[in-house]
């Protein structure tokens, strides 16, 4: 079996989870892990392939309850061929609502076949508080036991006929929606980062972990494409010049910080 570890991670904490489960998988079942990180836009301009011998991991974060509405091209390109795949969705400790079942959906469509599936928690892309620093060593201890149960269950052939069972609803909830203190919906869709041009010395580091190579390479400060909010350049600024702003962001971000701060837990489906 041939084990691939395959994912969109823009502040790292999907990326973090999905290659721990595919290293200890190889750990379990022989062979080196070939990894597809697809959060660059150019990477996602090529075409993917697998086949029966395959076992993919397979990671996104959850934006907004969902799987994030712009990888969905994407994702519907990639053909499965028969290969066996473990979604795993990151979520920034509030819920991922209906991110894993879309996930799994998603890749059945594709040509998958899901045989378990997992929702870890990492900080919250908008916040440095919120599950600050996860997901920790706890975290990946479980996400280590996870794979140990999923190379039992292949080497044991029981429980793989049928697509993995997991938390969430069929038709999919719409996206969850953020609220002001009037219950009125926030809308942050076209909200950008800020450049603080004091602080902001060029490095350009921003542009480079842009997932939708939004920023302008040319000049620093401009978001010229769209902005999805995965907060990458405002993590990744060394000099801490970019931020936000816009108050219905920050009101969002605050209620979530005060809502969400219980530890939330991780779930793995086998
Ligand atoms: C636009 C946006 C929407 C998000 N929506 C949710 C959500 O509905 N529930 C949740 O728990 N976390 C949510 N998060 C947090 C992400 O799931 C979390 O930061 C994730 O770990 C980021 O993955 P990455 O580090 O691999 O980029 C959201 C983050 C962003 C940027």
């Amino acid at each position: 079996m041939k084990l691939h570890a395959m994912y969109w991670s823009a502040t790292g904490t999907t990326r973090k989870v999905v290659r721990e489960i595919a290293n200890v998988l190889s750990a379990h079942l022989g062979g080196k892990v070939t990894v597809h990180d697809f959060t660059p836009p150019e990477a996602r301009e090529a075409a993917y392939s697998f086949g029966k011998d395959d076992l993919v991991v397979f990671g996104t974060p959850v934006y907004a309850g969902r799987v994030p509405n712009v990888l969905l091209p994407f994702l519907k390109t990639i053909a499965g061929g028969g290969a066996l795949a473990v979604p795993v969705v990151l979520f920034g400790n509030r819920n991922f609502d209906d991110g894993l079942i879309e996930l799994c959906g998603l890749l059945e469509a594709d040509g998958f076949h899901t045989i378990a599936g997992a929702a870890f928690v990492g900080e919250h892309a908008f916040s440095r508080t919120l599950a600050a620093g996860r997901p920790d060593a706890d975290d990946l201890a479980e996400a280590r036991d996870f794979a140990v149960r999923i190379a039992e269950k292949l080497t044991h052939g029981e429980g793989l006929d049928t697509p993995v069972a997991v938390r969430g609803e069929t038709p999919l909830r719409p996206y969850y929606t953020p609220r002001d203190r009037a219950g009125q919906p926030v809308n942050i869709l076209k909200v950008k980062p800020k450049t603080d041009p004091a602080k902001c010395d060029g490095c350009g580091k921003c542009a480079a972990v842009c997932p939708m190579g939004s920023i302008d390479p040319g000049d620093f400060r401009t978001v010229k494409g769209i902005c999805i909010k995965c907060c990458a350049c405002e993590k990744t600024c060394p000099t801490g010049a970019k931020y936000f702003d816009d108050p219905g962001y920050l009101y969002h971000k605050r209620e979530l910080e005060l809502g969400f701060a219980r530890r939330a837990e991780n779930e793995t489906f086998l």
